[in-house]
């Protein structure tokens, strides 16, 4: 772990600058700067015969720059943060900041996260769309089963992504956390990128997959089911800071981790890769596959942020908050087993609703332990082992180390 106490020894002037106190640094104005700085930055502004009007008035106006007035918008920025200052909400501390790290296992997840980069085009869709361009390739139910998930999770990663970004980011007051979650943001968009490659490539009638969000029921209960603990924290005047905004954000974040990619995303998730063990729909698996692994690092990060937050404020896990999340986590469970009757009403690929019933509440039984809450299916086991298995990164065959990886090759740079 890094400290501030390691670098006692600064010289020149960072030194000048590290000694200034709050004060000090509140009565910084570019002069002072620029002597610290030495002479180099008042020659470099002084205005020289062939600057154009342009040149001169930008150069006058930086005379003019207030240093105080500007870093007085950063909360704290004027202190050198210590890692027991970080706190995962409410912190007063510079957000700027980096490190120290507090949250290792944050920084650790971003870094894993970046090594498991993976881009849809890289996936070959050819077999997938002889399949469902054949007549008789694939049943109706199979046919129905593509085209509720991609329905479903065409919309659902765009909600998840939007609540990070539009509500979520803001609130966590931890910097490593905001950088996994800046990935976890782009992940969002790959995973929405993908669920797009495939309807495009098999061909599908865009407006209809898109719309499967507020135009059939056991989708749209799922959207709107996530979209109620979005609201009140995505209002931009909306901030924690008292028990009850600190229970809603903590209500914001179970439902979204826990329950929509903690339990919404199996039924589908299940589905779609055992259609890819019995040879069908191979490209589109396999998209899933890279989805899925990236969304189990999502829900681990989203439970540790969560576990953090109780073990930061005991207070906000009380009685009552712990029958909420119970509740929010049972009723989530309830609404996949709804939408494992509508996608499966006749058994499929080896699975039938019921079995997909049984899996649920092992997930939901793993979601409420995973968060320090007691199982509500005692007993229940999972008729699918091979999910975990294809879960487990190390498990699986590595496309990771395997693939050949050029995003960007010399040849298609331009510094034009
Ligand atoms: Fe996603
Ligand atoms: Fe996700």
């Amino acid at each position: 772990m890094l400290s501030w106490d390691e670098f006692d020894q600064v010289d020149g002037a960072d030194a000048a600058v590290a000694s200034h106190t709050t004060a000090q640094i509140a009565d910084m104005n570019i002069d002072k700067l620029d002597q610290v700085g030495g002479a180099a930055a008042v020659e470099a502004r002084a205005i020289a015969a062939d600057d154009s009007a342009a040149v001169a008035r930008a150069k006058a106006a930086l005379d003019q720059l207030d240093i105080a007035e500007g870093l007085a918008e950063l909360e704290g920025a004027s202190a050198r943060v210590a890692v027991d200052e970080k706190r995962m909400i409410n912190c007063r501390a510079d957000l700027n900041q980096l490190v120290p790290f507090k949250y290792d296992w944050a920084w650790q997840k971003y870094l894993d996260g970046c090594a498991n980069h993976w881009m849809p085009q890289e996936v070959n869709m050819n077999a997938d769309i002889a399949l469902w361009k054949s007549s008789d390739g694939l049943t109706d139910d199979e046919r129905r089963i593509v085209m509720r998930n991609l329905g479903f999770f065409s919309t659902a990663d765009s909600l998840v992504a939007n609540n990070l970004v539009l509500a979520v980011y803001r609130l966590i007051t931890n910097p490593e956390c905001r950088q996994y979650i800046l990935r976890q943001a782009f992940e969002e968009a790959i995973h929405t990128h993908a669920y797009q490659y495939c309807i495009e490539s098999l061909g599908m009638d865009e407006g209809a997959i898109f719309n499967m969000y507020h135009e059939i029921p056991s989708v749209a209960k799922k959207a709107a089911w996530g979209l109620k603990y979005t609201r009140s924290i995505s209002d931009p005047t909306f901030n924690t800071g008292t028990v009850e905004t600190d229970k809603e954000l903590l209500r914001n974040l179970i439902a979204y981790y826990c329950v929509l990619e903690g339990i919404f995303f199996y039924c589908g998730f299940t589905q779609i890769l055992s259609m890819g063990r019995r040879n069908k729909m191979t490209g589109v698996a396999e998209q899933f596959q890279y989805i899925l692994r990236d969304e189990s690092m999502h829900l681990n990060f989203g439970i540790d942020v969560i576990n953090q937050i109780k073990i930061e404020n005991p207070h906000l896990w009380d009685a009552a908050m712990k029958d909420e999340a119970t509740q929010m986590i049972l009723e989530g469970t309830q609404l996949e087993i709804e939408y494992a009757r509508d996608t499966m009403p006749r058994g499929v690929l080896g699975m039938n609703a019921a079995m997909m019933e049984d899996y649920l509440k092992f997930i939901a039984n793993r979601r409420l332990t995973q968060i320090g809450l007691k199982e509500e299916y005692p007993g229940t086991t999972n008729p699918f082992p091979w999910m975990s298995e294809i879960m487990d990164l190390k498990k699986e065959k590595n496309f990771f180390e395997t693939r050949v990886i050029e995003y960007q090759t010399g040849g298609a740079l331009s510094w034009d």
